[in-house]
């Protein structure tokens, strides 16, 4: 059935995903995002004459701002992206990520509740608030440990995991002690088309493109479980229809990397694509480590496969080749994102760690 769904945090990398294939499948979205760095009205060109999306600049901490815009949409989903979302930026700053991560979380969550009780019953039934967050509230694993799974307990290890774990136990509570309608899915490192460059894929690819050093973390061992984009949106899409109020869902790629391996394979689709730069990986250049390294996530998504039925379509090998050609032929995006503020994070981040 056709919804209106507010969206919040739409014009990043992964809301600005979910918002194209929302309206794509039929819904109608209002999109609030404050456009912090990380948004971009650009993701959404496409939606440009759309009559099924609206764009509202505003923060999830504006509470007042929040009620005006749920009594003027009257959504019957509350979809919350919104978010500072970058582990190293939450290293150098993490006080942004309390403002928006927590305070934020809880301020739609209080303006959420008061819009719901106000619902008449039958709309009360239909409504769900979606918080969408991360594998990372669930710690580091050891090379042998089980994947996550909804069972494990919250060891949080970065400002930007602290603030997220806060989000989700908020979240929690609302559902346990007022009766908002929640539901909670926490994933793993996703990737695809619109990823702003600051994190792993996205600037190995554009390094490589420029011929820039490919900057590798401490040994380049740490493991992540890559997910393509779409499909993490696909999940949550599933989730918001089919999912249990007041459950959690884990959904990831079952496709562990160690970092270097997802780097020289980059490196190597880069040769066969982009032949003049051959050999990529003499680009590869182990800096500094990340303080507090969480070693290695893996998703265990059985849940979310066994009661939703959800599954994927994309494996790492087709969705890495599809990324790669997405940033190869977008290069106004690219143009776009990389000026300004985004050289001046990256001379900090990179500099400090010994790569020019
Ligand atoms: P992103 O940084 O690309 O986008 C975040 C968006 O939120 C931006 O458009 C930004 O302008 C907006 N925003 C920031 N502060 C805001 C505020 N106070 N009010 C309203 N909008 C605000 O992030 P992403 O990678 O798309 O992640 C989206 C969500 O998914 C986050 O909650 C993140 O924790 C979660 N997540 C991300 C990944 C991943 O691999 N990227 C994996 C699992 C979960
Ligand atoms: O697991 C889900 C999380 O994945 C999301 O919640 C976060 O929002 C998202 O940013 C991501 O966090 P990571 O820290 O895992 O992603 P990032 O792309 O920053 O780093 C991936 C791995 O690559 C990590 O082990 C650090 C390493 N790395 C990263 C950068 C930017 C490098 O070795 N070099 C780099 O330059």
């Amino acid at each position: 059935m056709r919804r209106t769904i507010l969206v919040t945090g739409g014009a990043g990398f992964i809301g600005s995903n979910f918002v194209l294939q929302r309206v794509a499948a039929g819904d109608r979205v209002v999109n609030l995002d404050k456009l912090t760095y990380a948004g971009n009205l650009g993701n959404l060109v496409s939606l440009k004459d759309s009559p099924d999306h609206v764009f509202v600049q505003g923060g999830i901490e504006d509470e007042a701002f929040i009620a005006e815009l749920l009594l003027a949409h009257r959504p019957d989903a509350i979809v919350n992206f919104a978010a500072e979302s970058h582990v190293d930026r939450s290293i150098v700053s993490p006080e942004e990520f309390i403002s928006t991560n927590v305070v934020g979380t809880f301020r739609l969550l209080h303006a959420s509740l008061a819009y719901f009780r106000a619902l008449s019953s039958a709309d009360q039934a239909r409504f769900r608030f979606l918080h969408v967050s991360t594998d990372e509230v669930y710690g580091s694993l050891s090379k042998t440990d089980p994947a996550f799974s909804e069972t494990n307990a919250y060891e949080p290890n970065s400002p930007y995991s602290a603030s997220k774990a806060a989000s989700d136990h908020l979240v929690r509570a609302y559902q346990h002690t007022y009766g908002l309608p929640t539901l909670t899915t926490n994933c793993s490192n996703n990737y695809g088309p619109y990823q702003f460059p600051e994190k792993l894929i996205p600037l190995v690819i554009l390094n490589a493109l420029n011929g820039k050093p490919l900057p590798i973390y401490g040994d380049g061992q740490n493991v992540r479980d890559w997910l393509y984009v779409g499909d993490h949106c696909e999940a949550i899409a599933l989730v918001l229809d089919k999912g249990l109020v007041g459950q959690t869902y884990n959904i990831g790629g079952d496709s562990e990397k160690a970092n270097i391996d997802v780097v020289t394979t980059i490196c190597s689709i880069m040769d066969e694509v982009h032949p003049a730069g051959a050999p990529h990986s003499r680009l590869i250049t182990y800096v500094k480590d990340r303080p507090g390294h969480d070693r290695r996530y893996a998703v265990d998504a059985s849940k979310i496969k066994r009661e939703l039925h959800w599954s994927q379509r994309e494996t790492f090998a087709t969705g890495i080749r599809r990324t790669i050609q997405w940033y190869l032929d977008n290069s106004p995006w690219v143009a776009e994102v990389t000026s300004g503020d985004y050289r001046k994070w990256i001379t900090a981040n990179y500099e400090a760690r010994g790569a020019k």
